[in-house]
């Protein structure tokens, strides 16, 4: 590695803060120009992974077969609440073709969260892991799991947020159901005052319901011990999260665990932690001395591997007649499900519009369910969908058109921090995103249309981190043939990161993409960088390829100057060849300089650069919803989405779209149908396969139409890249709140927005 510092920087991971010393290049590269100048990035590119995926030989977890492999299955709890009272195992041992169960009484004690562990005898949730099972085949272990005799103190359960923040309610936890004993508080300036300036006030509740990742790819993990080093297959987004894992619950240090994850069918934070299925499977395979593979189903999936958690919001806002915000406060809970996840929701509401007096409450809660987890902008969806339905109610109650309101309230500087924005174009991304929705045609007077069919145009605003940091690491390795292969501290989860990082080290060395390969997802051989969550991988990642790539060209000058006896500064480089500015028959191709050098590989490490000290680095943006409410049927047609966002630079394209295509896709689920039911009076849920839990077809696909108002920016890295999987997201759902409203002049506080809503609402009104 070249010239390096260790200094503060902050990065934004998630909801969290991470502030660390990292270690960062020296030398910054001068930024680049517009991607107009740029050759290979910001292009249409499509994907260098695309035919393997295509053509079914990409190797997913599940398609890993190792010789002698057993397969394993995890008895999970039919009770939402219990105490295990006793386990006998004897009858599924005895079933031919089983090969090894485990349960509490026959591992080592492994902690899992706070006061449990991975089999625990008491039971918080439907779906929590009881017990594993390896047998020759899927089907076996299947049958075996229903061999498992349990006997157990059933308890009383509460599976509602609301309920279980109640003194009466069942504890879930000894510490209360309320996570961390106490609510998340913020303040700044004095509300009550900033209401008594206000002319008009709203007062409102909204609320959103459990949504559940469910990716295309199940959850899955493959173990293999080789003495006592351990290789995990595992679907994951964050390989050194699971190795360190794996690592403690195992108790082996973490160079005898190796974990890869090579194609990813999608997570959307779902496997953004170490799952208990990995260790299981580990276990397995060390108690049978065989590979193990361990492969969720959907109805597994839908219980115990995340969900988004619900929320209520009372939101209540002061403004002046002129639009401008004097208060707002937001008190609001969410259920968290058994263990860890915060259900908070309010940084959008603390931060899109200016407002020197806000006031923020809210509580997660433990309820006997499957555990929350971080899904693709944790509390931004809802935060946004509350925050902006809240803001068109205010806007409308002083006849103001909601664009103008926002831009009235519009944030020069971050509203929390009271710090500068890196960049922030966001009233670009407004005037273009209203322009190509047509602004102008929306209902003056919401509800004004006739007739059975009526259409209106919403919209929502977008802010999200996604400006990534150190630490990232990226190895590139320069083969003498004119080869490259590129090691990224990074695993790709579907969304392009092996083309992205291709370009940019095409970009620097200018050798064409077919001579790059990308290596990643494998704690083995690639160097660290972060989780692929946040959207901080291509913010993260993109400047240290870069960094690597600048290196690697250095490199090769120094050399060249030293095998052709000429000065550095009198060289150049062009696709590979250096020669000399003065005497341009001098010059010498990349191999010829290594034959010299004597070096077939040639290996530099880049990193990412520090960010900027004392200022906040955020993603913006807005869509617009253009949708036709059935007033009869009450179902909601989206027509089209307009998404105008600013999110640095763009380095493919193509890819860019694929996410926003995606993120609006699920924002329509979570808007208009998607909903995990649970059953009050058995606390079991209901909604467990594709059926019963309804995800967005292709019959609900709107038009989208996708405007970037940003180039780099210059002052986060040397590529200027944010993130976008999150920010593609974020505002769907408040946008297309907002036009139902503007179509019918009745506002859904609820999502999934269903017809039963939307009919229930509307007679309301009539
Ligand atoms: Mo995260 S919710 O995987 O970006």
């Amino acid at each position: 590695m070249a010239n390096t510092k260790f200094i503060k920087s902050e990065f934004f991971f998630e909801e969290d803060v991470r502030e660390s010393v990292a270690e960062v290049p020296v030398d910054k590269h001068q930024p680049w120009p517009e991607n107009e100048k740029l050759k290979v990035v910001g292009k249409e590119i499509p994907r260098i992974d695309g035919y393997d995926k295509t053509s079914g030989t990409a190797l997913y977890t599940f398609d890993i077969n190792l010789p002698h492999m057993a397969h394993a299955k995890i008895l999970r709890s039919v009770w939402p609440h219990a105490r295990i009272k006793s386990i006998d195992t004897t009858q599924a041992e005895n079933l031919p073709g089983v090969l090894a169960v485990i349960t509490h009484k026959n591992i080592p004690e492994i902690k899992w969260f706070e006061d449990s562990f991975l089999f625990d005898t008491k039971i918080r949730y439907e779906g929590e892991e009881i017990a594993g099972i390896a047998a020759e085949t899927e089907e076996i272990a299947e049958k075996a799991l229903k061999l498992i005799k349990i006997e157990v103190e059933e308890l009383d359960f509460t599976v509602d947020p609301g309920q279980a923040m109640k003194e009466t309610a069942p504890k879930i936890h000894e510490g209360g159901n309320i996570v961390g004993g106490n609510p998340f508080t913020y303040e700044r300036g004095n509300f009550e005052e900033g209401i008594k300036n206000a002319d008009a006030i709203i007062e409102e509740t909204y609320s959103t319901q459990v949504v559940v990742h469910n990716p295309t790819e199940p959850h899955c993990s493959v173990a293999n011990w080789d003495g006592d080093k351990l290789t995990v297959w595992d679907s994951t987004q964050a390989i050194f999260t699971v190795r360190g894992v794996v690592s403690r619950a195992l108790n082996i240090p973490e160079n005898n665990v190796r974990v890869i994850k090579k194609y990813m069918g999608g997570g959307f934070g779902s496997k953004l932690a170490g799952g208990k299925y990995t260790v299981i499977a580990a276990l397995l395979a060390k108690k049978t001395g065989r590979p193990v593979r361990l492969t969720l189903d959907r109805r597994e999936m839908n219980l115990a591997v995340g969900n988004r958690p619900d929320s209520v919001q009372s939101l209540k806002l002061g403004a002046k007649k002129d639009g401008t915000l004097t208060a707002m406060s937001h008190y609001a809970y969410g259920s968290s499900g058994a263990y860890q996840s915060g259900a908070g929701c309010s940084w959008p509401f603390r931060t899109v519009y200016q407002c020197p007096n806000v006031k923020v409450e809210e509580y997660t809660v433990y309820i006997n369910a499957g555990p929350g987890r971080p899904f693709r902008a944790p509390g931004h969806v809802q935060g946004t969908f509350a925050m902006d339905s809240a803001i068109d109610l205010l806007a409308g109650r002083i006849n103001m058109d909601p664009l103008e309101f926002r831009l009235k309230n519009y944030a020069e500087k971050d509203q929390v921090y009271n710090i500068p924005y890196t960049s922030k174009k966001l009233r670009e991304a407004y005037e273009a995103g209203a322009k190509a929705i047509g602004w102008e045609k929306r209902n003056k007077q919401p509800g004004v249309g006739t007739g059975r069919y009526k259409t209106g145009i919403g919209m929502g605003t977008q802010i999200w981190w996604g400006g990534g940091g150190p630490p990232a690491y990226v190895t590139l390795k320069l083969n003498r043939d004119y080869s490259v292969e590129v090691l990224a501290g990074s695993q790709d989860l579907g969304t392009g990161t092996y083309t992205f990082v291709a370009q940019v080290a095409s970009e620097v060395l200018e050798i064409p993409m077919e001579r790059i390969s990308v290596i990643l997802g494998d704690t083995g051989v690639v160097p660290y960088g972060p989780p692929s969550g946040g959207s901080v991988t291509s913010p993260s990642i993109s400047p240290a390829v870069r960094d690597a790539a600048e290196q690697m060209k250095q490199k090769l000058m120094k050399a060249a100057a030293a095998v052709l006896s000429l000065k550095e500064n009198d060289l150049v480089y062009k696709n590979g060849t250096v020669s000399s500015k003065s005497d341009p028959s001098k010059s010498i191709f990349l191999s010829d300089i290594m034959g010299k050098i004597n070096e077939p590989v040639l290996v530099t490490t880049g990193a990412r650069e520090a960010n900027p000290e004392g200022y906040m680095i955020q993603t913006f943006g807005a869509q617009f919803a253009d949708v036709e409410v059935d007033t009869l049927t009450g179902k909601v047609r989206v027509k089209k989405i307009v998404a105008a966002h600013d999110i640095g630079r763009v380095l493919n394209r193509t890819l860019l779209e694929n996410q926003f295509h995606g993120g609006i896709i699920q924002g329509i689920g979570f808007a208009l149908m998607e909903e995990r039911i649970i059953d009050g009076n058995t606390g079991k849920v209901l909604t467990t396969n594709l059926h019963d839990y309804k995800l967005p077809l292709i019959t609900d696909m709107p038009e989208i139409e996708v405007i970037i108002v940003s180039e780099g920016d210059p002052m986060i890295s040397n590529t200027g890249v944010k993130g976008i999987g999150e920010p593609a997201h974020i505002p769907t759902a408040a946008a297309i709140a907002n036009a139902i409203f503007n179509a019918t002049g009745v506002q859904i506080k609820s999502t999934p927005m269903t017809p039963d809503k939307v009919l229930m609402a509307l007679s309301q009104n009539s």
